[in-house]
């Protein structure tokens, strides 16, 4: 990210200086550890020879890939791509539900109602009604995580490179190699896509009469990007951010620990809280 910022990125690599020697040092640890977690697998999957590990990196193996560069970048991709997006997003929806305490309430009433446990059940307790079918159920946490999505997308901006000169339906012409930056945050708030409200947090906007999630557009809803090169992990992100808040806001409300205070970008890849989301947690009253 920050070599999009200092045009003198090549110069330090070439020294091996400030932050391109911490971007050697980084790259080098993530290598070691992931190579050796490929060779442990490869060993694994040559003595047990049964395919039964479920795991991504074992999947890739059955399949007799074996060049570990590949393999490494294939592991990164997925926990790059998968981790810090939806870490960031989880903090992005608990900060609104404390900025929305009514939402708050209504998303742990829907859990109560579809998992048949009461409020304040034990983690455990909930965790074992988290099934598909119910997770299929709660359209009012998928309106609620989509919300915070439209207006915090975990990748703010994003870019593309021009295969061949082409021409836009407005007229716009861009040439083969050009980049193109578009910004799934400042979409997300455009009142001309969402309406008057568009900056105002109402997962509502998701829901028909009958309380039913509405899917939009992936080409106006850019958080996860659209078209061929759309994001893979999408449903399992969705599936994932679903059980963790199902078990944490059915088991436990949450506060900010400074009421009245404001979080505030960091600038990354990611969007993310600077400093961290401060809450305080309570459990629920049964
Ligand atoms: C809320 C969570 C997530 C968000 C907002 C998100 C968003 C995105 C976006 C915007 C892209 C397109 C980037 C680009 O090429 O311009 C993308 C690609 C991708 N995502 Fe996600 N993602 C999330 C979670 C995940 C998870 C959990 C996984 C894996 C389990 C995942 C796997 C991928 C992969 C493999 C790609 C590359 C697809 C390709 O280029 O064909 N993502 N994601």
């Amino acid at each position: 990210m920050y070599r999009f910022f200092n045009f003198l990125w090549r110069v330090k690599r070439f020294l091996n200086i400030g932050s391109e020697s911490v971007l050697r040092n980084s790259l080098r640890v993530i290598d070691e550890f992931v190579y050796k977690l490929i060779s442990i697998k490869i060993e694994q999957a040559q003595r047990l020879q049964d395919g039964t590990n479920g795991d991504i990196l074992s999947r890739f193996i059955e399949l007799k890939e074996t060049d570990p560069k590949y393999l490494r970048d294939i592991l990164l991709c997925f926990v790059i791509a998968g981790k810090d997006t939806s870490a960031v997003v989880l903090s992005w929806f608990l900060y609104m539900l404390c900025k929305n305490p009514h939402v708050q309430e209504k998303i742990a009433q829907e859990i109560s109602e579809i998992t048949k446990v009461k409020n304040g059940s034990s983690i455990d307790e909930l965790a074992a009604t988290i099934t598909e079918e119910n997770l299929e159920k709660m359209h009012y946490l998928h309106a609620a995580l989509s919300e915070t999505l439209r207006l915090y997308p975990a990748l703010p901006v994003d870019g593309k490179v021009c295969f061949s000169d082409d021409t836009w339906p407005d007229g716009f012409s861009v040439k083969k190699g050009d980049i193109v930056g578009f910004s799934p945050y400042v979409m997300g708030r455009m009142k001309y896509l969402w309406g008057e409200d568009a900056e105002k947090f109402r997962p509502e906007r998701w829901l028909d009469q009958n309380g039913v999630f509405q899917k939009e557009s992936p080409f106006k809803f850019t958080a996860f990007q659209a078209g061929p090169r759309i994001c893979l992990g999408k449903e399992f992100a969705y599936r994932q951010m679903k059980m963790v808040s199902a078990v944490l806001l059915g088991s436990h409300s949450f506060k900010l620990a400074e009421q009245n205070e404001s979080v505030k970008y960091r600038t990354m890849i990611t969007l993310q809280i600077d400093g961290g989301l401060r809450l305080y947690a309570f459990q629920r009253e049964k």
